[in-house]
């Protein structure tokens, strides 16, 4: 993972007993409503893939354990996992793209009721994604992928300086790039004779971009899409589901929308007028679908690539899905495919291994600005500004949350309306119960290392190293596939 330049072990602060009297007077346990949204505490754990599921993308004993074990500890709201709504296999991704999976759903919905004695809300995150396939050898890569255009000859005829690579048969013109691909600077110098999309599908592996409109599929987007978010919202009404977030975040379709880098021509790209465009579409749909039920979506605040989205247009954004009704808006930052590390061959590329991925899951090696604030000035920028158009709707703020006094200062401030931690509810999902009756001194604190970032990585079932070696004799502990480790916090 990208960690920045003379990194330092930023340190993880001992956590303050809080009293009981403290705690009931804080912002962070008391209720909120706003329109369709109704907690009863601004406490939220955000969506996180366990790969719990299997292969079909169903609800497994595994999926059920994993959220009744965070639904105990009685947050607010779980969203649960970025579910696929469509009929496409993503490894063991959750998918809510047929009426085959209500069944599951329903349940898993109960159990987490179930769990908590009503208290916590129950969303379900959407998602859409486009195909990424694994990086090949360079070899495979020129005989079965590259498109030989006028474009490469040229640029390989000035490269050899030989004019007769224009009146070259293809298979003579890869065996060119085959042999250019196994000299020391292979890199550098397919770097400048292949279009910037060739050398990234080379090195990075084939993946589509929803600037790809030569392909139909892709072209039909927004034609597509909103029926197809709809139907998933529907579902997710049916299965009991409290509420939906649509996942306008990080590295997938719908983030590439509102992105500073959708460069579509169809009405749907460029201006930030028709990048939002297509996010309100399915948005309208899914509303005039489900009536009066709480929708939000998550979005991100900052793209953190060249170019990318900053918190003017972020801000923009957040006053339009506001201004259209939105229940709540979740603020994440980063996580995007343009710098991800360049994966082994066989392997993918992944959305969290360059910069923007580390803005979204900072660790503790970190720079001076540490990782537990790095996404509040944006947050409170686009709070600012929704508030500047007496624009309530409550904004949920995620990274590096750690600590009562963290969150509820960022309450007091007006930062935020909603306190979403992931990985400190990962490492301990008491931890806000544990805050709330006085017990905080019993937390187990993330150490905010990755290591369930880099299990995630590789579709690794996701435990915490702080308990996955935990009591692994005892007969009722779920194990993982190789049984070494516990499948759900002690
Ligand atoms: C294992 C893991 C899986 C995640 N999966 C998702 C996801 O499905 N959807 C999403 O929007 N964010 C996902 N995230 C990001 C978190 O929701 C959160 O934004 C991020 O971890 C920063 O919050 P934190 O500092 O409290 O961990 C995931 C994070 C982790 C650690
Ligand atoms: S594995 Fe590390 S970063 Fe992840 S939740 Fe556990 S302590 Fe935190």
């Amino acid at each position: 993972m990208w960690t920045p330049e003379n990194a330092i072990k930023y340190p993880i602060p001992t956590l303050k007993t809080i009293d009981t009297h403290t705690t009931t007077q804080s912002l962070l346990f008391s209720p909120i409503q706003y329109q369709n949204l109704s907690l009863k505490q601004r406490t939220w754990v955000p969506a996180m893939v366990p790969w719990r599921s299997n292969l079909k993308g169903e609800v497994t004993q595994d999926v059920i354990a994993w959220y009744q074990r965070f639904a105990k500890g009685k947050p607010g709201a779980i969203v649960i996992e970025a579910t696929g709504i469509r009929e496409v296999e993503s490894g063991p991704l959750l998918r809510i793209s047929s009426d085959h999976y209500l069944d599951g759903l329903t349940q898993l919905v109960h159990a987490v009721k179930e769990a908590s004695e009503g208290e916590t809300k129950i969303f379900i995150q959407l998602i859409d994604f486009l195909q990424i396939k694994k990086r090949v050898e360079a070899q495979r890569f020129f005989e079965r992928f590259i498109h030989i255009d006028q474009a490469l000859i040229h640029r390989l005829s000035q490269y050899l300086q030989d004019d007769s690579i224009y009146l070259l048969p293809k298979a003579e013109i890869i065996q060119k790039l085959i042999f250019i691909s196994e000299q020391n600077d292979a890199e550098e110098k397919l770097k400048e004779m292949l279009s910037p999309k060739q050398y990234r599908d080379l090195y990075w592996g084939y993946r589509e971009e929803i600037n790809d409109e030569h392909l139909a599929h892709i072209q039909q987007l927004p034609t597509q899409l909103p029926q197809l978010f709809g139907q998933a919202g529907i579902r997710a009404k049916k299965a009991g589901f409290d509420g939906i977030e649509l996942h306008y975040a990080h590295a997938y379709t719908m983030a590439s929308f509102l992105s500073a880098t959708n460069q579509r021509k169809d009405g749907y790209g460029s201006s930030l007028e028709n990048r939002i465009k297509l996010p309100l579409e399915i948005y309208h749909t899914l509303r005039s679908q489900l009536g009066d039920y709480p929708i939000g979506c998550r979005f991100l605040g900052e793209e953190i690539i060249a170019g990318g989205t900053q918190v003017e247009e972020s801000s923009f954004f957040a006053q339009e899905f506001a201004k259209a009704g939105m229940d709540f808006l979740s603020v994440s930052r980063g996580g995007k495919f343009d710098d991800a590390m360049k994966p082994k061959v066989g392997q993918s590329a992944y959305p969290y291994t360059g910069q923007s991925g580390y803005e979204c899951m900072p660790t503790v090696y970190s720079d001076q600005k540490g990782p537990f604030g790095r996404n509040l000035q944006t947050v409170a920028t686009i709070k600012q500004k929704l508030k500047a158009l007496h624009l309530d709707t409550p904004v949920i703020y995620a990274g590096g949350i750690h600590a009562f006094e963290q969150a509820e200062g960022i309450l007091i401030d007006q930062k935020a309306d909603i306190i979403a931690s992931a990985r400190q509810s990962l490492a301990d999902p008491d931890w806000w119960l544990k805050i709330k009756t006085g017990k905080s001194d019993q937390i187990r604190q993330c150490q905010f290392t990755n290591y369930c970032e880099a299990l995630d990585q590789h579709h690794k079932q996701v435990t915490c190293r702080l308990w996955d070696k935990i009591g692994l004799d005892q007969n009722d502990v779920r194990l993982s596939n190789d049984g070494k480790r516990r499948l759900e916090a002690p």
